[in-house]
């Protein structure tokens, strides 16, 4: 089994639970229920992508896949100010991201999230009337790009699998889903 096929099978159990929970048709069913679901995106991408960051294994590779600067133009053009959006409660804590092999495990579940957010955008377009220019650039993520992400990350992701590390990249998947799913649906 590759590392890919054993992340979706180790990590399958821990999607379900989070699509469940995440509540979604109630979230995106108003424009104030939308923006607060963002704002909980917006505190988890802010900090991970600056502890992940740190220890990201290739900092081109990492920054090209960065999503907090598309919460942020989404969240202005719900109506935040630049400063509001600065403030936003970050998540704490996160999973320990201190190698290459955690930083990956943990973009696995951040860019497999992408997959689902181009759905959630149809959603988010059909009931909210938003696009990527009003709104939904997050969900719209990388565009018609999509899927070539998605496979140039599994290719990273590939070529670094090492049976030495390889529990660490599951680990870091899994506690990654935990603190995503506390943040994003367990929100005050
Ligand atoms: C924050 C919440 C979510 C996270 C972190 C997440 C994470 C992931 C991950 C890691 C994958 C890749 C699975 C693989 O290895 O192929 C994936 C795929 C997918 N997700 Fe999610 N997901 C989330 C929410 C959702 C939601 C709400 C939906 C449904 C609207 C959804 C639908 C999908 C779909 C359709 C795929 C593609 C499955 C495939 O092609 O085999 N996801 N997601």
């Amino acid at each position: 089994m590759t590392l890919l096929e054993r992340l979706k099978l180790e990590t399958g159990p821990a999607h379900e639970r989070i699509e469940t929970a995440m509540d979604l048709d109630r979230r995106i069913a108003t424009r104030d229920g939308y923006r607060d679901l963002l704002i909980r995106f917006y505190g988890f991408h802010a900090a991970w992508e600056e502890a992940a960051g740190a220890a990201a294994p290739d900092r081109d590779f990492f920054e090209r896949r960065c999503k907090t600067r598309l919460l942020a133009r989404d969240l202005a053009a719900l109506g935040l100010e630049e400063d509001e959006i600065i403030r936003l409660p970050q998540c704490d804590p996160l999973m320990p991201l201190h190698s290459s092999a955690a930083v990956l495990g943990s973009m696995y579940v951040v860019e497999g999230s992408t997959l689902g957010g181009a759905i959630i955008a149809r959603e988010v377009e059909r009931r909210l009337g938003l696009d990527a220019g009003t709104g939904c650039a997050y969900f719209r993520s990388y565009g018609r790009d999509i899927a070539a992400m998605w496979k140039q990350f599994g290719s990273v992701l590939l070529e670094a699998s090492s049976p030495d590390t390889d529990d660490v990249v599951v680990a870091t998947a899994r506690e990654t889903f935990g603190v995503m799913h506390d943040w994003l649906c367990e929100a005050p």
